[in-house]
């Protein structure tokens, strides 16, 4: 059994169905349900909040990962522990008071990551690595589905694993069959997969990705 966690992301789903479509990738083998929540602000884009995301709580009981791309994510944490996360990610650009975010989510007894940009440098991780469950490196600018892969981001995970060999390390943006295998090779084990998971069977294309392949 290999440990990659694939993490299907419901941004590329069919939103009047959410529902069936979060039971279809869990049926599917996904390890987490990956949610995008976007505001506008912090990127050009904007998806659903926390009412959204308790309306589909019950429909599985996967991780609920959510990804928040929103500008000074403290203001919203509570709002989504209630409505059902078990991990929450925030930007290291979308805070000042990152240390302090970071503890806020772990307050609740949930998990705890930090995500960076492409151009963001791996060194602000340096003093709250040992504080994170989980670092997100975006292999695409936030903000939209079915992005080409930054090539730049093989480096960024080596460098990550180099600041802690027991950190997650998740990959979102551009996570195809084609670009998987050497994000495994540099480190990485939680991949997030938007449009290609949802544009195919998702089964046939989980099992794929769990194959790094
Ligand atoms: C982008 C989001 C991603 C997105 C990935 O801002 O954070 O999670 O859904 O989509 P794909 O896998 O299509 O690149
Ligand atoms: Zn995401």
């Amino acid at each position: 059994m290999s440990n990659v966690k694939i993490a299907p992301s419901i941004l590329s789903a069919d939103f009047s169905r959410l529902g069936e479509e979060v039971v279809a990738i869990d049926k599917a083998g996904a390890d987490y349900v990956h949610i995008d929540v976007m505001d506008g602000v912090f990127v050009p884009n904007i998806t659903f909040g926390a009412p959204v995301i308790k309306a589909v709580r019950g429909k599985t009981d996967l991780v609920f990962d959510v990804h928040l791309m929103i500008d000074k994510p403290e203001r919203y944490i509570e709002d989504f522990v209630k409505a059902g996360a078990d991990l929450i990610t925030v930007h290291a650009e979308s805070t000042i008071h990152l240390h302090r975010v970071i503890q806020q989510i772990k307050s609740y007894g949930i998990k705890a990551a930090v995500s960076l940009n492409p151009a963001t440098p791996v060194d602000i991780l340096k003093y709250i690595i040992d504080d994170l469950d989980m670092v997100l490196i975006m292999s695409v600018n936030p903000g939209f589905g079915g992005q080409k892969f930054i090539e730049s981001t093989i480096e960024k995970i080596k460098d990550v694993r180099k600041l802690s060999e027991t950190v997650d390390i998740q990959v979102d943006g551009g996570i195809t069959d084609q670009t998987i295998g050497k994000c495994i090779e540099a480190g990485a084990n939680i991949f997030v997969a938007g449009s290609y998971v949802f544009s195919g069977d998702y089964k046939e294309r989980i099992d794929k990705l769990k194959r790094g392949c």
